[in-house]
């Protein structure tokens, strides 16, 4: 899978997407990230790649010909458009469900913007999709696109050691992760549960799936309503109601 990065920032990219997990898939061949300064493809000597808006207002605003030669660079070598993408706080929000999408295209270019936002007419011409990371505003749209890159080449095949760790983790099935545990078997007084230590691997299996709508259930209960139950588990989550009503009243 190919990302190529149009930014003003390509050395806090690279910093940051060229270590840990990441940077091995990239060292491997399973994913190429490749970050283009928009700042090389002006032509004026002081490199200026902004504006003052018109109509007036606050700030500065990208210029659209040096992001559009900068998308050219890579178009010019391909015989397809690349799925594009805008970091900015207006887009829709991104999600694992979005990760899962993106995961399947081959290429994508993400356009990071910065100052007080990038000219409207160089959008219309090059971005197919335009992704928030949530309800604030950042600087710029390096750190939204690095969320986005990492998310994604996680769920490329290949890039995680096992590939089951991510079908079990949070978000992926819908539910929160069940709380995970490692050595020693007792800790500051706490114990690990009997049943992960037990071997028998059904009921290991059920306490995670059980764990997974209780932990699911007390912090994020919303997503409870848009998976599938099974008639048991919808009893589990009752019991959990009753017990959390009979707690409030204590
Ligand atoms: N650029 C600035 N703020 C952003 C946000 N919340 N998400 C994506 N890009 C951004």
């Amino acid at each position: 899978m190919r990302f190529d990065i149009l930014t003003l920032f390509p050395d806090m990219m690279e910093a940051v997407l060229g270590d840990s997990i990441i940077g091995r898939a990239k060292k491997n061949g399973l994913i190429e990230i490749n970050c283009i300064q928009i700042r090389d493809f002006t032509h004026d000597k002081h490199r200026q790649v902004d504006d003052y808006p018109y109509g007036g207002g606050r700030g500065m605003v990208m210029q659209p010909q040096p992001i559009y030669e900068a998308y050219q660079s890579i178009c010019d070598k391909l015989d397809y458009k690349p799925y594009t993408i805008y970091l900015s706080p207006q887009g829709k929000t991104f999600r694992q469900s979005t990760a899962k999408r993106l995961a399947k295209k081959e290429h994508i270019v993400l356009l990071c913007g910065h100052y007080e936002g990038v000219d409207q007419r160089i959008l219309d011409e090059i971005v197919d999709a335009e992704i928030s990371i949530g309800d604030y505003v950042l600087t710029g749209g390096e750190i939204a696109c690095m969320a986005v890159v990492d998310a994604v080449s996680r769920l490329v095949p290949g890039v995680l050691k096992d590939e089951e760790s991510f079908s079990e983790e949070s978000h992926y099935s819908g539910l929160l992760e069940y709380p995970q545990y490692t050595r020693p078997e007792e800790w500051h007084g706490k114990k690990v549960p009997d049943v992960l230590l037990s071997g028998h691997h059904k009921n290991i299996c059920e306490w995670k799936r059980k764990m997974s709508i209780k932990t699911t259930f007390e912090k994020r209960r919303g997503m409870l309503s848009k998976i599938k139950l099974s008639e048991k588990e919808k009893n589990f989550v009752e019991e959990l109601k009753r017990e959390q009503n009979c707690k409030g009243k204590k």
